[in-house]
């Protein structure tokens, strides 16, 4: 049995965004997860509604975690952490010149972080490739200074944090019984994927509460192969905790809008962004929300969607957007 705290608002308003669907041709649906809380808002919540639950329950007072410089997930971390009156310890990612956080712009989820107080030590890439085992190194520190650390993955991506995706479909079938979203189930759930762990709980979570046959995680960096592995070892990891979780829906992943690297977008899905967001008044971000939308749009121009049900989950993202204000100067 999964234990679970109650840290999102939810549940969130699932909408039709009637000129944004008219535009792509689609009969179009959007699960607003983005509004799943206040500045700590976004996909992860949910996942931390559970990795927090086990933290409590195991004693922890300080939480221990990772992502990149603009990282989304250590933002909700630290605000939940700090919620329930626990120490953050942040691992970000950043250019190897830069080892000093007095050196890191004070914008978006950096500022949240350092708001939050939580204790930020930069990693250079070459450091973030060994991440698990600098963590739990620092757990063992902690443990000798007498502290209670916990640690948690990258995005939160574990089987434990995946009963928050799984948790958010029986969300959404309980919206569609009760005639919200257009009341029958979905041909294909698309989304934006980091670290896989959002597309191993809706897959499972689809299947399990006939929501949808087929999900589709956009990838915002790697390629598809990678990202089937690790989806599957969550999903595994999600059905031993719970064998009764069953099987997961069909995973298509794509990586056609991933861009040119992480956090790096194109021209193209910054126009689109601004498009959407004129005809939806709905925002997207240029390192997840934003690439995911830009590879919906291609599946509808492309006809692969057309006749069918789409729910796009808007999983967050805005301060990854505030931080990157500049690059939009030619689009907005
Ligand atoms: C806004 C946003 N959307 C989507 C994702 C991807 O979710 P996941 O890490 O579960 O693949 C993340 C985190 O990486 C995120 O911050």
């Amino acid at each position: 049995m999964t234990s679970r705290l109650i840290l999102a608002h939810l549940p969130t308003p699932l909408v039709q965004p009637k000129r944004l669907a008219k535009h792509l041709g689609i009969d179009l649906w959007i699960k607003r997860d983005d509004s799943t809380g206040g500045a700590e808002s976004g996909n992860k919540v949910r996942k931390l509604e559970y990795l927090l639950a086990d933290a409590v329950q195991q004693g922890a007072n300080v939480v221990i975690t990772c992502g990149g410089i603009q990282s989304n997930h250590a933002r909700a971390t630290a605000l939940c952490a700090a919620a329930l009156g626990m120490r953050a310890v942040l691992f970000l990612r950043t250019k190897e010149e830069s080892r000093n956080i007095a050196n890191e712009p004070l914008t978006g989820n950096v500022l949240l972080d350092r708001f939050a107080g939580a204790e930020i030590r930069l990693i250079t890439p070459a450091q973030y490739a060994a991440r698990n085992a600098l963590m739990e190194e620092a757990a063992a520190e902690l443990r000798d200074a007498g502290q209670r650390p916990y640690v948690i993955v990258e995005g939160g991506s574990s089987g434990l944090g995946a009963f928050g995706y799984i948790e958010a479909m029986r969300e959404i079938r309980r919206q569609l019984d009760m005639g919200l979203g257009g009341s029958k189930p979905f041909d294909v759930i698309v989304h934006a994927c980091g670290s896989g762990g959002t597309a191993a709980g809706t897959a499972l979570g689809a299947a399990l509460h006939g929501v949808a046959a087929q999900v589709r995680p956009m990838a915002v960096c790697d390629d598809a192969p990678t990202f089937e592995a690790i989806i599957g070892r969550i999903i595994a990891e999600a059905r031993e905790i719970d064998p009764a979780v069953g099987e997961p829906a069909n995973v298509v992943v794509d990586d056609r809008a991933k861009g040119p690297a992480y956090a790096v977008s194109t021209q193209e899905q910054r126009a689109r962004m601004v498009l959407a967001t004129r005809l939806s008044g709905l925002v997207f971000d240029p390192v997840y929300t934003g690439k995911a939308l830009s590879g919906l749009w291609d599946l509808c121009e492309s006809g692969e969607l057309s006749g069918k049900r789409v729910l796009f989950l808007h999983t967050g993202g805005l301060p990854g957007l505030l931080a990157q204000g500049s690059t939009f100067a030619d689009d907005v």
